[in-house]
């Protein structure tokens, strides 16, 4: 072999280039975080050829001093931080000071900048990491950033560029996840000379409804949680207002655009029971925590982040959605909200408080009475709320005028008609009642006269250990009994049914990888949703006037009511103005 030795500088940035500026998109994004850093409220990109050949972006930020120039594209030069207690606690996008260098290093860089007050501006120039002296320039307070030809030195790379195309559509989603992330500076874009985007200043909302659709934003409903260490804000795809792909999804934990497992597991969660499958819901979601709880220092391009609680982190998430989710109505039209009753759906949070053993008093065996009974108060109120209509507002969903086909309800609300899928409402009603049923009960364990023994990996055996009180929480009495065998003493009493040990292996899984297990909370809730379906008045049932008022009624008062368990919508809105269109009312 060789011998060792050092690399040429140019040859390091380069390498370095190979992580951060793996395509115009990336290099565009550096360029765009790094005029946020310097405080910019307007921000104009110019791309040519998908942004390979020209990529220039000009802000009115706080500009360089002209002899900090030369600095501002050497390798690990950064006036961002300057020591480990910065970068623990770093709140700028950018801080490994190295994004301007590998750019450098693999394109045609020029760098103009004027601060505030400075008669003129100055400008640098650096080909292939070779760096010419400053020299004066025209600019307007600020700095415009210009990186030509791409790859020009490094063919090999070059061949690994898309179509011009392509690599524009990729430019774009850059572009768009920084202005999404923050409304209130200008942004705009211009490619091959045509103007692409312009955004003034504005609100979360109408930012969103520019990026991401106005339908989104429109049936959005808004996510606003804080506890005393993180804060959730945003705004959500209605459960009806779904996609078939995954693109939409936009995470912003600190005023950064990133892709994170724990909180998009948390997210898929939250709609677990509002959403079908093979769908997936939009989101714009800012998470905000104190810099020092989560590493952004990561991957080069910063994409990643690691939460030092990410337990705490996917029960907050899951908790301030799945609440967001849950009021009734949520998001029908424009229907007037109902009081939500601000209960938090339990979610392994309140369960293992009570004694073991209470469990067996559930009424799994008959739900049907159980619901029936249900039904029969809310009957009673209805026929007290006919009796005395004055006495309370007018109902969210209205009064019901008839039964269609044995499937729909008609009702009269003030906005005008509502049609009402009855089997899908009543599941949704029954499901819920269910649920609130069992997490007050709490979840009991059940000892086996017999204990599983099973064989573990070493992970899974550490797992168990570590995360015995949560296991305990959840039902389980698990103990090792060698470096890689369990055994299982209890079991959830609900689920002793099931595969234990392949439920076991789930729950584990689960905990290493996102810090929890909801895995027992969705078998349970499968179970009960089987229930429910099965319980729901069937199609072809006919139900009288009163009967179908109290299903209403029960709507009302049902959180998630507003779509059953796969996600299809369980009624809609014909508004009066809308029927008045049908028949060519008014015009
Ligand atoms: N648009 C800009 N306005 C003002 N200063 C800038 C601008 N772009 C770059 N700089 C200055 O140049 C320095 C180097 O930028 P560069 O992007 O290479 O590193 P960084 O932003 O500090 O860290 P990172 O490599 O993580 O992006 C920055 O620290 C900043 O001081
Ligand atoms: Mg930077």
């Amino acid at each position: 072999m060789a011998r060792i030795r050092s690399l040429p500088e140019l040859l390091v940035n380069q390498i370095a280039a190979g992580e951060v500026v793996e395509r115009p998109a990336s290099a565009l994004k550096e360029l765009l975080e790094n005029s946020l850093d310097a405080g910019a409220r307007s921000i104009a990109v110019e791309l040519v050829e998908g942004g390979v050949r020209r990529l220039r972006v000009v802000d009115d930020g706080s500009g360089i001093e002209p002899e900090d120039l030369p600095l501002a594209v050497a390798r690990f030069a950064t006036s961002k931080i300057e020591s480990l207690q910065d970068l623990e606690r770093a709140a700028t996008l950018g801080f490994r000071g190295e994004a301007l260098a590998s750019i450098g290093a693999v394109a045609r860089l020029a760098i103009a900048s004027r601060r505030e007050g400075s008669r003129h501006a100055w400008r640098i120039a650096c080909e292939a990491g070779v760096v010419c002296v400053p020299e004066p320039a025209a600019l307007a307070a600020g700095t415009a950033v210009e990186v030509e030809d791409l790859y020009f030195n490094t063919p090999a790379r070059r061949k690994f560029l898309k179509s011009e195309a392509t690599e524009f559509a990729r430019c774009e989603e850059a572009f768009s996840r920084i202005a999404l992330s923050r409304p209130a500076v200008a942004f705009s874009l211009a490619h091959n000379g045509r103007r692409n985007a312009h955004l003034q200043p504005e609100d979360a909302r109408s930012r969103a409804a520019r990026i991401v659709g106005e339908d989104f934003a429109c049936a959005a409903v808004e996510v606003r949680s804080e506890s005393a260490r993180l804060r959730l804000e945003g705004l959500v795809a209605a459960p009806g207002f779904t996609r078939a792909t995954r693109e939409a999804q936009y995470l912003f934990v600190n005023g950064r655009f990133v892709r994170d497992k724990v909180v998009a597991h948390a997210i898929r969660e939250a709609y677990a029971d509002v959403l079908h499958h093979d769908r997936h819901p939009a989101y714009v979601l800012f998470l905000e925590l104190d810099p020092a709880i989560v590493d952004v220092n990561v991957h080069p391009a910063k994409s990643e982040v690691r939460f030092r609680e990410p337990n705490a982190v996917h029960q907050f998430v899951f908790h301030a959605l799945s609440r967001a989710l849950a009021a009734p109505m949520a998001k029908i039209g424009d229907v007037p909200q109902f009081p939500s009753g601000e209960t938090a759906p339990a979610a392994g949070g309140n369960w293992g408080t009570s004694p073991i053993f209470e469990q067996q008093s559930l009424a799994v065996s008959q739900p049907r009475a159980a619901y029936e009974a249900l039904f029969a108060t809310a009957i009673a109120d209805e026929r007290r709320s006919e009796a005395a209509p004055a006495a309370c507002a007018a109902p969210a969903l209205g009064y019901a005028l008839a039964q269609l086909h044995g499937v729909y309800i008609l009702a009269q609300n003030a906005a005008g008609l509502v049609i009402v899928d009855m089997h899908a409402a009543h599941e949704r009603i029954l499901y819920e009642g269910l649920k609130s049923a069992l997490d007050a009960a709490a979840l009991a364990s059940q000892p086996l006269l017999v204990p599983i023994a099973m064989t573990a990996s070493a992970e899974e055996v550490e797992s168990a250990a570590e995360g015995r009180r949560e296991l305990e929480s959840l039902g389980f009495d698990v103990a090792a009994a060698g470096p890689r065998e369990l055994v299982i003493r209890a079991l959830p009493a609900l689920l002793a049914d099931l595969d234990a040990t392949g439920l076991l292996r789930s729950v584990l899984a689960e905990m290493r990888e996102y810090g929890a297990s909801r895995v027992l909370v969705e078998r349970r809730n499968e179970l009960l949703a089987t229930l429910a379906c099965h319980a729901a008045v069937r199609a072809n049932r006919n139900l009288t006037v009163t009967e179908m008022n109290a299903l209403l009624r029960q709507m009302e008062d049902t959180e998630r009511a507003g779509s059953c368990n796969h996600g299809r919508p369980t009624w809609v809105q014909f508004a009066m103005a809308d029927l008045d269109r049908l028949f060519l009312r008014g015009r």
